[in-house]
């Protein structure tokens, strides 16, 4: 099966890999697994306290290069957006950026999922300044 040239190029040249530092307040970790393959994914967001806005994100993938190609888009486009703006990054964006075939799919999938549990678990953890605001 023949990749498509963003495949290649986010697999060749994958933007954001890594992880921040442990402990860090700001940082919002997803960490899913693809059962069709076994394949996990790592994605981190950090958010900035004072606008927020995502600023950075990392991530790590143990998979397929269309997943680790998932993984590095997706870092790319959450940088700049809100919470719940990253949220409305679906994997069928990512399919199309990726030009994906159908047997790919579920790799944008787990990637999509990893920015859900990313902010999923920001979400949870600064919940209580958040309905501080709202009340
Ligand atoms: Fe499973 Fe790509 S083959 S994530």
């Amino acid at each position: 099966m023949a990749y498509s040239d963003k495949v290649i190029d986010h697999y060749e040249n994958p933007r954001n890999v890594g992880a921040f530092e442990k402990g860090d307040d700001d940082v919002g970790t997803g960490m899913v697994g693809a059962p069709a393959c076994g394949d996990v994914m790592k994605l981190q967001i950090k958010v900035n306290p004072a606008t927020g806005l995502i600023e950075d994100a990392r991530f790590k993938t143990y998979g397929c290069g269309s997943a680790i190609a998932s993984s590095s888009l997706v870092t790319e486009w959450v940088k700049g957006k809100t919470l719940d703006q990253a949220l409305d990054i679906k994997n069928t964006h990512i399919a199309e950026e990726l030009a994906l075939p159908p047997v790919k799919i579920h790799c944008s999938i787990l990637a999509e999922d990893a920015i859900k549990a990313a902010v999923d678990d920001y979400k949870s953890r600064h919940g209580a300044t958040e309905q501080a605001k709202a009340g």
